[in-house]
């Protein structure tokens, strides 16, 4: 009998994670005795009764590289360690079903799984493994947001569709001389931010590591209208904040869901500027889920690809516990308890802050 890796997509969707599955199932392809199966809806697949595994072989993934989402599904609620269940009055609260989760694996034959998921899923991947399963993780966020890796799949997709949005922005903004803002993700990073705002040509950028000042921002503001540029562009990532206050989110009361659900600082910053009376129209645009729909672009291609390859190549070397990493030029393996310990925040000496300050971009310090 073969041996089977078990392959699932958790978390948020990202441009890429078709590309890891192709690439996992086309190395295996070159062992004789490994099999893919894939779990639907992250663990779910394997939760429920009845499981909802699929075999993933070379048919059933042919030229799926080039789609976005995942053919496996993917889920951010619940998962083995907080499976939701409702109670005789009809309250909802959480359980861990791990030890559960481990035998239903042993039971379906699985030698080995590879996590593809970010910080939430990882740190899912080292509870198991701390448990004893046999267990490799594959990082993904467009957010870039994992310190343990140069660059995250996904990320430059989302910078794509940002960019694009920039430009397409600056040509209604220089026709109505109004100023516009744009509301990228990225959570409590600014990576998506301020590269788009670099590649767009923006006016000021706005990103969670460096809190504004409105003033400043007015002033940049004023500036430009008082050249005669009545037109501005103005990048807010979801999780800018400003110097005297706190990122606009909501609570979410979805079962399982731990996310706190950022949305809404570009709302508010137009409120702030509406305020201030700077004499042109303002208007704000949020992007939302378009970052993360559609076709990875080809880096992406590429970095999920390799990813692909070296995690089910770490499965051959049992290096399980570990998580693939890019680490220009090399991809590697990273324990998963270090790469889960630290945020990547884009540091305020880095050379891209550099390079936006040195394009005159207001950061509202
Ligand atoms: O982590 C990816 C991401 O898209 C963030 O940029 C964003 O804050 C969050 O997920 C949105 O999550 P959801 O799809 O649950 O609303």
């Amino acid at each position: 009998m073969k041996k089977r890796v078990l392959v699932l997509t958790g978390g948020g969707d990202c441009p890429g994670l078709n590309a890891v599955i192709r690439a996992i199932v086309k190395r295996a392809g070159q062992e004789r005795d490994w099999e893919v199966i894939g779990s639907i809806n992250a663990f779910d697949g394997v939760l429920n009764e009845p499981t909802e595994i699929v075999v993933l072989d070379d048919k059933k993934v042919a030229g799926i590289h080039v789609q976005g989402g995942t053919i496996i599904g993917t889920t951010n609620k619940g998962g083995p360690l907080a499976w939701p269940i409702k109670d005789k009055d009809g309250n909802w609260s959480t359980v861990d079903r791990s030890d559960d989760l481990i035998r239903k694996l042993q039971y379906l034959g699985v030698d080995a799984v590879i996590n593809i998921g970010g910080d939430g899923s990882q740190r899912i991947s080292q509870k198991l493994f701390e448990k004893g399963l046999n267990i490799i993780g594959v990082p993904k966020t467009i957010d870039n947001d994992l310190s343990a890796t140069d660059f995250t799949f996904g990320f430059q997709t989302a910078v794509e569709v940002a960019t694009d949005a920039v430009d397409k922005l600056v040509t209604t903004a220089a026709s109505h001389n109004r100023i516009l803002i744009v509301e990228v993700m990225g959570r409590y990073a600014g990576w998506i931010a301020l590269h788009a705002a670099i590649a767009g040509g923006a006016e000021v950028c706005l990103i969670p590591e460096i809190p504004y000042n409105i003033d400043k921002i007015k002033q940049r503001l004023h500036e430009r209208i008082d050249k005669g540029r009545g037109f501005a562009i103005i990048v807010v990532a979801e999780g800018a904040k400003p110097q005297e206050g706190t990122m606009t989110y909501r609570t979410s009361n979805e079962v399982g869901y731990e996310n706190i659900r950022l949305g809404g600082a570009g709302h508010k910053l137009l409120q702030e500027l509406k305020e201030m009376d700077l004499g042109v129209d303002i208007r704000e645009t949020i992007l939302g889920h378009l970052q993360r729909g559609g076709i990875p672009c080809a880096y992406d291609r590429i970095l999920a690809t390799q990813f692909g390859v070296k995690a089910f190549e770490l499965v051959l070397q049992k290096k399980f516990g570990h998580m693939v990493a890019y680490n220009f030029p090399k991809v590697i393996a990273v324990p998963i308890k270090e790469a889960i310990d630290k945020y990547n925040f884009i540091k305020l000496d880095s050379e891209i802050i550099n390079t936006a300050r040195g394009m005159n971009i207001n950061l509202g310090d």
